[in-house]
């Protein structure tokens, strides 16, 4: 099963880029990955079959398919990006043979540690190098409070989870995280009363729009989500279609953004408030942007957006704005890059991505030739200079590879990206679209 839904392109280690002058034409992206992990955790535990299209194409759902598989869920491929998932109800999860392999995925991780610690069943968790060294502490400390046992390696992976029967909580949590909420939410479904988790910031909000979808009940005002035990998903009785990924869609809005002349559009993508702050950010910045909602797919928004060059203007992004363009910010370093200038704070958070994407935006900006610092929570980029190009690595990170590569379309000389293959974990096909809009 899995292997069908495995990663297929082939992608090469290192990527040679050449400058263009614009961006231009129209393209979907592909779905989104926080939605996909979402609709097939819920799919997994749901009653009835769950049939979704449009999944996120990279290797992090695909370990989130695998690890659902593991625990007993039936997956079957119904063509490129679909899925039907037979879910396992209120019969539970299956204990797995072996471990559950998250590989790059943070939320495959946390999510699922959620989801199984009501189950009466032992799991071990594990992943790749870079997700082993990322904080599972956050997770494993409101987890054990409602009752679950789980052992780990210095508060990461391996996690090791014994389920069972669990006392819902009300929790503060300490950092801005919607794996972190998400985790607690899906874990109070099987939790004895009612759980509340309470954030310092909004952050996106998908778990709580994709539960009605599947019949779950959950309340949320502001900053505050709770939802009762004793809750079973049930499968919607309709497809669910996963919208376009704004996180895949930001680098090529950024790149119209960017370089004058050019004009993108992008069709069928996501326009959950809570994911937009980049746009925000790329208007500050001197892009015109045109954003239509076209529609509604399972409680969330999806429509066009539209976007050209108007200008190179300095910004700032501060604490408040962070979670709502997190995964963004290293394009939004490249946009810099390449007229105006950026200052990031409040964004410590970055330090403890796929990797410290602080340290190695900042690294791989300088061997491009821009002047870019360090903060402690975040980072500056001086856009006056035109970037150079030549020799940098993604460090393993696929935001990196994006946004490298936004760079190097507006450099004066070549450059290659090395590690460029990490671009897989959520954008398999991000060469191909390059090609198509770089003619
Ligand atoms: C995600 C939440 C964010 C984000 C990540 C996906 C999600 O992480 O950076 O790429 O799907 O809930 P945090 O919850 O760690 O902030």
């Amino acid at each position: 099963m899995t292997a069908a839904f495995a990663v297929t392109v082939a992608l090469r280690r290192s990527l040679s880029l050449t400058p263009a002058s614009a961006v231009r034409g129209t393209l979907t992206v592909p779905g989104d990955k926080s939605i996909s992990h979402r609709y097939v955790m819920l799919g997994g535990a749901a009653s009835g079959t769950t049939a979704i299209t449009n999944l996120a194409p990279g290797a992090d759902v695909a370990s989130t398919v695998a690890c659902i598989a593991a625990l007993g869920a039936r997956i079957d491929p119904q063509g490129p990006n679909a899925l039907a998932i037979a879910g396992l109800g209120a019969a539970g999860f299956r204990q797995p043979g072996a471990p559950l392999d998250a590989g790059n995925s943070g939320t495959t991780l946390r999510l699922l540690s959620g989801l199984v610690a009501s189950q009466p069943i032992r799991v071990s968790l594990v992943g790749d190098e870079s997700l082993s060294r990322r904080p599972m502490q956050r997770i494993i400390d409101p987890l054990s409070a409602m009752g679950a046992r789980i052992t780990s390696a210095n508060g990461c992976s391996p996690l090791v989870i014994e389920g069972g029967a669990l006392q819902a909580i009300d929790w503060h949590v300490p950092v801005a995280s919607a794996q972190v909420k998400s985790a607690i939410l899906l874990a109070g479904l099987g939790a004895r009363g009612t759980t509340i988790v309470r954030e310092p910031l909004l952050t996106r909000d998908h778990t709580e729009r994709a539960f009605p979808a599947f019949g779950l009940r959950v309340r949320t005002e502001g900053t505050i989500s709770s939802v009762d035990g004793g809750q079973t998903p049930v499968a919607p009785a309709g497809t669910l279609a996963v919208p376009g990924d704004p996180s895949s869609a930001a680098v090529w809005a950024a790149a119209a953004a960017a370089l004058p002349g050019s004009r993108v559009r992008i069709e069928g993508v996501l326009l959950n408030p809570h994911r937009l702050g980049f746009l925000r950010a790329l208007e500050r910045m001197g892009a015109r942007i045109n954003s239509e909602i076209t529609g509604e797919t399972g409680g969330e928004p999806i429509g066009s957006l539209d976007i050209v060059h108007d200008d190179h203007l300095p910004t700032v992004i501060e604490a408040e704005e962070v979670p709502s363009l997190i995964d963004e910010l290293p394009v939004l370093a490249a946009r810099a890059a390449l007229g105006g200038a950026l200052e990031v704070s409040g964004a410590g958070e970055l330090r403890v991505k796929e990797s410290d994407r602080i340290t190695a935006l900042v690294t791989g900006l300088r061997q491009m030739g821009v002047p870019a610092d360090e903060r402690p929570d975040g980072f500056v980029v001086d856009g006056r200079v035109r970037p150079t190009g030549g020799e940098v690595d993604a460090a393993g990170d696929h935001r990196l590879v994006m946004a490298f590569a936004l760079v190097a379309l507006g450099a004066t000389g070549p450059t290659t990206i090395t590690g460029a293959h990490a671009v897989g974990v959520s954008y398999p096909s991000f060469e191909q679209d390059l090609a198509r809009l770089v003619p």
